[in-house]
């Protein structure tokens, strides 16, 4: 049987309270025999700046780097607004991010049946949606040098973002993309401005060589991320893969996984490079944030949480049964009409964090 570790980082807010179903569902499937996970726990964000005085700890880091993959909630909260800017919550969640290496952000819009009348679209535009953006999370132009404020001579100020992509970046995002497609409806859709930024003609001409050297098989197109923006609330449907940089992919994943309604249903995966044991080093957490307004009521919605962790079977355990199983299970409580307060419709029953998880596993069960 297979083992596999895992570390919970559940963090602040309503972190704990959506990590708990995990752990409700990690145990379901330890039950079943096939497959077991070792669960380790730790401290990140406002919660371990109160305890160690740092927002995560070496130990921690340690921990996070050892582990087959990492599940964090989320971090933050009004409480921590006065803390020294290095040791923020978000600051632990950036440490993860760049000691992992985690470079390859996946954010999936995906498009519940029972929730097709949330989205701001028509129905017929995004029923059935399965979108899968690819952002290149450690380079670009957050990242790139120089990156600085000047005082001209005549006393102005002049602020300067260097936008940067080696080649080896390009490839290494770009086979991320074309290895999805692979398992999904094998085509790519490459997103740069090549047609004013030198990066991103560079960004074309690698994407091209990697699917001409080693993908030839998936259907590859180029398009102007601009255009992709439109073509996103146009026709959404016609996407399938689309892989970015870390810029137009933060603008990007916002913009299509708005197009399926609540943040409380949106799950994320970080991706680094393979190790000696094949296995990426990944972490996993919802789209969504501590959110301190409805935090410690037992209201928050876990899917987002829940849909994280089927990533985390799929792309971390190659369990891609039990993924499918959890996103089916998720599919079914919607379908039978239950509803946290952040996706509440009319005429359907309202439960709360615990009662959604279980009515999950109970779907779960039913296909055992
Ligand atoms: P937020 O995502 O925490 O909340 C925005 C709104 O959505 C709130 O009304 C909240 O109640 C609702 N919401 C979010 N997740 C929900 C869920 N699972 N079920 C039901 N409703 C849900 O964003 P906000 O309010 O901007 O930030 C709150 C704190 O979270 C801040 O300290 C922020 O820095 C932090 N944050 C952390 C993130 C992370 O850990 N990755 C990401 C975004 C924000
Ligand atoms: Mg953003």
């Amino acid at each position: 049987m297979a083992t596999f570790n895992l570390l919970l980082l559940p963090g602040d807010g309503i972190g704990p309270e959506v990590m708990n179903e995990v752990k409700r569902v990690a145990f379901w499937f330890n039950e079943t025999g096939v497959v077991s996970f070792n669960i380790d726990e730790d401290l990140v964000g406002g919660c371990a700046y109160d305890e160690y005085g740092e927002p995560i700890t070496d130990a921690a880091m340690q921990r996070a780097t050892a582990a087959d993959a990492v599940m964090l909630g989320a971090v933050g909260g009004p409480k921590w607004d006065g803390v020294p800017y290095d040791k923020r919550p978000e600051a632990g969640l950036l440490r993860l991010r760049r000691d992992l290496g985690l470079f390859a952000n996946l954010r999936p819009a995906i498009c519940y049946p029972a929730l097709a009348d949330s989205s701001s679209l028509k129905r017929e535009v995004v029923e059935g949606l399965d979108i899968m953006i690819v952002r290149e999370l450690t380079g670009g132009a957050y990242f790139g040098e120089p990156k600085e404020v000047v005082t001209l001579e005549d006393g102005q100020q002049r602020a300067v973002d260097t936008q940067v992509y080696t080649s080896s970046e390009i490839e290494r995002i770009a086979r991320v993309a074309f290895d999805l497609a692979r398992k999904r409806r094998n085509l790519v859709h490459s997103a740069e401005k090549r047609n004013v930024m030198r990066t991103g003609v560079l960004w074309n001409e690698v994407v091209t060589r990697v699917h001409q050297d080693s993908y030839s098989d998936v259907e590859l197109t180029h398009i102007l991320a601009d255009n992709c923006a439109m073509q996103l609330v146009r026709w959404p449907k016609q996407f399938d893969v689309i892989v970015t940089d870390n810029l137009f992919g933060d603008m990007l994943s916002d913009e299509a996984a708005m197009l399926t309604g609540s943040l409380g249903m949106l799950p994320s995966a970080s991706l680094g490079e393979a190790q000696a044991s094949g296995r990426k080093r990944a972490m996993y957490e919802p789209v969504h944030g501590s959110a301190p307004d409805i935090a410690g009521k037992g209201i928050a919605n876990p899917i987002a949480m829940l849909a994280s962790f089927a990533m985390a079977l799929r792309y971390s355990f190659d369990l891609a049964e039990e993924a499918d199983m959890l996103e089916r299970a998720i599919t079914s409580v919607l379908d039978q009409g239950l509803r946290t307060g952040d996706i509440m419709q009319e005429g359907m029953s309202r439960v709360g964090t615990d009662e959604m998880g279980k009515a999950i596993v109970a779907a779960l069960e039913a296909q055992a």
